[in-house]
């Protein structure tokens, strides 16, 4: 009886510490960025997509320009939105973005570019040229 109640008291313990490190876990940062521009090779890959593909309408660095700024668009939209609104492409009150469905480019960057953009959206990285870590 005793026995069963430890074990008992055991269970809920783990229990409620795998509840505790679960939001710790979907918080954790999808990028590094070291010496306030270094990023990780994904993220600068990410950065390098977006100069190519986004910025001539979204900013140099994202902070909009024809198109909405995406540094406070990352705070608001889920990853999952982002995906989509990359693949299906946007019209509304501000202008009107391309779907990207038919560049293989983008969309095997899309992962990349999000990286990067949830830098800028966390102010990890400011509007400054970005390096890759060595
Ligand atoms: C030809 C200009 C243009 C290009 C190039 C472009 N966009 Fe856009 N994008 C826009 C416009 C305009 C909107 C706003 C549409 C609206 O809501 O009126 C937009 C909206 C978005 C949104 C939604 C923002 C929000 O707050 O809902 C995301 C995300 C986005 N763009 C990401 C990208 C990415 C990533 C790229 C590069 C692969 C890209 N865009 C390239 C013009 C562009």
């Amino acid at each position: 009886m005793k026995k069963s109640l430890i074990a008992l008291i055991t269970v809920s313990l783990s229990l409620s510490g795998l509840a505790l490190s679960l939001p710790a876990q979907a918080q954790q940062k999808p990028y590094a960025v070291s010496n306030g521009n270094e990023l990780d090779a994904e993220s600068y890959k990410g950065f390098k997509l977006y100069r190519n593909w986004c910025a001539r309408c979204h900013g140099t660095y994202g902070q909009g320009l024809a198109g909405p700024n995406l540094a406070e668009s990352l705070n608001k939209i889920t990853r999952d939105e982002f995906m989509k609104t990359i693949a299906e492409g946007k019209t509304g009150q501000i202008g009107m973005m391309p779907a990207w469905k038919s560049n293989p480019t983008v969309m095997d960057g899309r992962e990349y570019i999000y990286r990067y953009l949830k830098a800028r959206a966390d102010g990890a990285i400011g509007e400054v040229k970005p390096a890759k870590a060595k």
